[in-house]
C-alpha cells in the first residue's frame, strides 16, 4: 500500500509512539483519524494534524473500542489501515502483584486492542492492514513484568491467529515488538517502580519502521542484535 492517500486510524494517538506514527504518516500524505483517552491531548493531536477526525475511548469500554474503526471509516470515507498504540505497564515480582493489577493489564493491553482490531475486521477492505504494539517482552522475558508480558503475549497470540485467518482476504497483521524506547512509558506504571532500564533504542527509527511495516504487509517488527528495527514476514 502507498502511504500517500492511506486512510489510517491510530488508536492511542495521545501516546508518544502513537502520536509520532500519526504525525509521520500525515507528513507522508496519509489521511488520519485518531483516538485517545485524554480529551485535551486528543484535541491537541487532532488539531496538529489539521483537525482530523478524532474519537475518545477508554479501554474499559470494549463496545466503544469495537466501534472505533467503523466511526473512522465513516469520517474518512473508508479505512485502509489501523494501528493500536495504547497500553499500560506494572512492575513487581509475580508474588507482589494482585488480581486487580493483572485484570487491568489484561483489559488495557489485550482485551481492548483485540476489540478495536476485531471491529476493524468488519471495515477493512481486502488488502487492508492492521498493526498492534506488543513489545520485545513477548519473546524476551524480563523479571518484574509477568503480568505485562502475559497481557502482551495474549495480544500477540491473537494477532498470529488472525494473520492466518485473514491471509485469504489479503489483510495483513503486524505484531510490533520494539525494545525499550525512551517515551516515559515505564514512569507511568500503574503499579510498582521501573528498575533501572537500559538506554532506549532509536525511537524515530522504530516509528518509521512501524509505518513501513504496516504499508508493506510485514508480520513482525523486532530488534536485531544492535537494537535496530527489523521487519520480517
Ligand atoms: N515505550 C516503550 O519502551 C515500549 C516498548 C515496547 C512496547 N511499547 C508499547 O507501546 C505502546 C505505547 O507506549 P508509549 O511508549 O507510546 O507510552 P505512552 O506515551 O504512555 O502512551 C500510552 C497510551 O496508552 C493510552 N492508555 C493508557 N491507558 C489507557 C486506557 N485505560 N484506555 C485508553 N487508553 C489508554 C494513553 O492514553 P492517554 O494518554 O490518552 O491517557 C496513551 O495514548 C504501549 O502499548 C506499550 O506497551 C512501549
Amino acid at each position: 500500500m502507498e502511504i500517500a492517500g492511506l486512510r489510517l486510524l491510530v488508536v492511542g494517538a495521545t501516546g508518544v509512539i502513537g502520536g509520532a506514527v500519526a504525525a509521520l504518516a500525515a507528513e507522508r500524505g496519509a489521511h488520519l483519524a485518531v483516538a485517545g483517552r485524554d480529551p485535551a491531548r486528543l484535541a491537541a493531536v487532532s488539531q496538529a494534524l489539521g483537525g482530523c477526525p478524532n474519537s475518545r475511548f477508554d479501554a474499559y469500554d470494549l463496545a466503544g473500542c469495537a466501534a472505533l474503526a467503523r466511526r473512522a471509516a465513516g469520517a474518512l470515507g473508508g479505512l485502509d489501515a489501523v494501528l493500536t498504540a495504547f497500553g499500560t505497564v506494572a512492575f513487581g515480582r509475580a508474588e507482589e502483584g494482585s488480581d486487580a493489577v493483572d485484570e487491568h493489564l489484561l483489559t488495557v493491553n489485550a482485551l481492548a486492542p483485540i476489540a478495536v482490531l476485531r471491529g476493524a475486521l468488519g471495515v477493512l477492505p481486502a488488502g487492508g492492514a492492521m498493526a498492534a504494539l506488543t513489545g520485545a517482552v513477548v519473546s524476551a522475558p524480563m523479571a518484574g513484568l509477568a503480568g505485562y508480558a502475559a497481557s502482551k503475549a495474549a495480544l500477540s497470540a491473537w494477532l498470529d491467529t488472525v494473520r492466518l485467518e485473514q491471509h485469504r482476504h489479503r489483510r495483513t497483521v503486524l505484531d510490533a515488538r520494539p525494545p525499550h524506547l525512551d517515551t516515559g512509558f515505564a514512569g507511568r506504571a500503574v503499579a510498582g517502580t521501573a528498575p533501572r532500564l537500559p538506554a532506549g533504542a532509536d525511537l524515530p527509527a522504530y516509528v518509521a519502521a512501524l509505518l513501513d511495516g504496516l504499508c508493506s504487509g510485514a508480520a513482525l517488527l523486532a530488534a536485531d542484535g544492535a537494537n535496530r528495527p527489523v521487519l520480517s514476514g
